[in-house]
């Protein structure tokens, strides 16, 4: 069959009031990204002509982040029907497939709209319904079937009777419309009932006196449409996607010691033979090749991590980390907008600050790169094959030449040169006999 054009309508004006936010619902983040860009993403796979987003009047946040595609304001959240209809004046004279979804479902798969839009493709069908079955559902809409399985109409759930209310099968939100009729239909929706909304889920009906007929598609997985309405729904769905992206990490070859206890980003990219350990959360940005090993307690984010590397215990790399080939990073260090190359190992509590480290040098516990004067960051440039002793403090901008030393304790403040032993370090006096007479006094009372 020709694949007829598609364009796609996505509803984020409503009030998203049980959010409790100052924030648009579509906006908070689900592993580390805008729950709206999850159902775009989604969207995109199956390439339609248009993407029009419809979002409230102050929303500019939603705009920035849906780009390149269109926005439209819905002036005033007058029920789903409404927003459709601001979204009209971009679809004009379009007669293909409008799909119409709801932005805060970001679990919605793209095999499951082209379910839907196949849907449609039965005669006489002017809209397709994805619908989900619960054992006791939620306050959803309920699909009330035709005896031929076609649907006769959807009743809201604060609209419905006892009797409709037993109805397990329910609307997901999502719709597949004949854009020929759209329009017509839309005009003919009226707020008359229990929330004085103009109600998307009035179309079936109208259809049905219009000769069309609206056919249901039966959702295989209802976690696909979990939505988010509140805080707790939010962290539901997170939990959702984590165990997803868990389990393609696992599939991709990496190694979890306790797969519930890893956080991913949505763009984690990770390699084979990665073994990762309990507790470890990656932000965005984050990139591991292939035989990385991240040891307990690491928060990693922006960071480009090469081959073999040893990251942990309770290691932070934060955003512009690249670690070259076989670096070694142990436990309490801290690395920001530095470039470690091949063999570096900073092994115990230290922070690298906007620095390049040369291959093969030791930063030992303690050293610490003074990146910041209060006003300006400066970077730090270490020569290959160095030794930065323990306590070592590199005040910035600084260079240190290849193969040189740098005594424990020492503050650095001037460039050091290579092959040079640099020792910053006050004389000891020793009081001979002082500590025992001490403790003499002290015993005596
Ligand atoms: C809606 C459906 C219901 C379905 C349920 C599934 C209607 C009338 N009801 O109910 O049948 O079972 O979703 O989750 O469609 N929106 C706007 N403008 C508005 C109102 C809403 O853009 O004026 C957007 C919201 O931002 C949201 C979506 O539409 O993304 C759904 O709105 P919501 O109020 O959450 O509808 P439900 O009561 O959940
Ligand atoms: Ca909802």
């Amino acid at each position: 069959m020709k694949k007829r054009p598609l364009a796609c309508v996505i509803l984020t004006a409503g009030v998203g009031k049980r959010m409790k936010s100052a924030t648009p619902k579509v906006m908070h983040e689900i592993a580390g990204q805008p729950m709206i860009r999850w159902l775009l993403q989604s969207v995109e796979e199956l390439s339609p002509e248009k993407i029009i987003v419809v979002t409230a009047p102050d929303a500019i946040s939603v705009a920035q982040t849906v780009k390149p595609h269109l926005t439209v304001v819905q002036q005033k959240a007058l029920g789903t029907a409404d927003a459709v209809k601001a979204a009209l004046p971009l679809i004009e004279g379009f007669t293909g497939d409008v799909l119409v979804l709801l932005g805060d479902m970001p679990l919605l798969s793209a095999a499951m709209m082209q379910s839907l839009i196949e849907t449609r493709d039965q005669a006489d069908t002017g809209i397709a319904v994805l619908g989900v079955e619960y054992k006791s559902p939620p306050a959803f809409g309920r699909l009330v079937l035709n005896p031929d399985k076609t649907l006769n109409r959807i009743v809201e759930d604060k609209d419905a009777s006892a009797e409709e209310r037993q109805i397990k099968l329910c609307n997901t939100g999502a719709f597949c419309i004949d854009g020929a009729k759209l329009a017509g239909w839309l005009a003919k929706i009226e707020n008359t009932n229990a929330q004085n909304e103009f109600y998307i889920t009035d179309l079936p009906a109208i259809a049905a006196r219009d000769g069309s007929k609206t056919r249901v598609c039966l959702l295989g997985d209802a976690e696909e449409v979990l939505g988010v309405n509140s805080r707790a729904d939010l962290a539901i769905v997170e939990l959702a996607m984590q165990k997803r992206l868990r389990k393609r990490a696992m599939e991709n070859g990496a190694t979890l010691h306790d797969p519930d206890t890893v956080f991913f980003a949505w763009d984690t990219k990770i390699g084979r033979d990665v073994v990762i350990g309990p507790n470890v959360v990656f932000g965005p940005g984050v990139i591991i090749a292939d035989g990385v090993t991240i040891l307990a307690f690491c928060h990693i984010e922006g960071a480009r991590i090469d081959t073999g590397c040893t990251i942990g215990p309770f290691a932070r790399l934060r955003p512009g980390t690249h670690l070259w080939p076989k670096v070694k990073i142990g436990n309490f260090v801290e690395i920001k907008n530095a470039n470690l190359h091949e063999g570096v190992k900073a092994n115990h509590l230290a922070y690298i600050g906007d620095a390049d480290i040369g291959a093969g040098t030791n930063f030992s516990c303690g050293a610490i790169t003074v990146n910041y004067d209060g006003f300006d960051k400066h970077r730090t440039i270490i020569g290959e094959n160095t030794m930065i002793g323990s306590n070592v403090s590199l005040v910035a901008p600084v260079t240190i030449g290849h193969g040189a030393f740098i005594a424990a304790g020492s503050t650095i403040t001037r460039d050091v040169a290579p092959d040079a032993l640099a020792v910053e370090r006050a004389d000891v006096k020793q009081i001979e006999g002082w500590a025992s007479s001490y403790r003499k006094k002290k015993s005596v009372k």
